[in-house]
């Protein structure tokens, strides 16, 4: 059961990895001196396909999948309160995949940019000190096999073609393009 926390809680720290380097992006185009407009789409596709796709949905067909077979109920509580972040959170990513395409100004792109950094991270911390800790509780005295077999499948379906790796790659590249400087 323990390879499923530490999965989605390296998940957790390559998306927050990447959002510190989005900030970076975003304050340069601040600065008028970002002007890669293909860099704003690449964080966008890592969000959408990586945070969104990838780990968002792992969260809600295999862990709180698993959590409603103890009782959790899906549609009230603190699952359905996740469910419905990563609703709004799909609806900010959309918001910026529309302001990038329409091809405006690079600028206009940052306060929605800076909404959809600042939700994630807030998202992220609700879920590490409270919706994985009470998940672990629950489900760490379960017969590990049906959750982790479930886990396998949904990832071998996401990884069809070697997608999940090459979003790990392009994550490695734009927190390598973007660093963030430790202070
Ligand atoms: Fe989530
Ligand atoms: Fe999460």
């Amino acid at each position: 059961m323990e390879r499923l926390f530490e999965e989605l809680g390296a998940e957790h720290r390559l998306i927050a990895a990447v959002l510190g380097s989005m900030e970076r992006y975003l304050d340069a185009v601040e600065r008028g001196e970002g002007h890669d407009r293909l860099d704003l789409f690449r964080f966008i596709v890592f969000l959408s396909d990586y945070a969104d796709d990838i780990h968002h949905e792992k969260e809600e067909r295999v862990l709180m999948k698993g959590m409603a077979k103890h009782g959790f109920s899906l549609l009230s509580g603190p699952l359905a309160h996740v469910k419905e972040q990563h609703e709004r959170e799909r609806g900010l990513f959309a918001a910026l995949h529309r302001i990038a395409v329409d091809g405006g100004d690079l600028a206009e792109a940052v306060p929605a940019a800076r909404e959809l950094v600042a939700f994630e991270r807030a998202h992220m911390a609700k879920e590490n000190e409270l919706l994985y800790p009470a998940a672990r509780r629950e489900l760490g005295q379960d017969d590990p096999a049906p959750l982790l077999a479930a886990l396998d499948r949904f990832n071998a379906a996401r990884d069809r073609d070697g997608h999940a790796a090459w979003l790990v790659r392009l994550a490695e590249d734009l927190t390598g393009r973007y660093p963030v400087v430790q202070t």
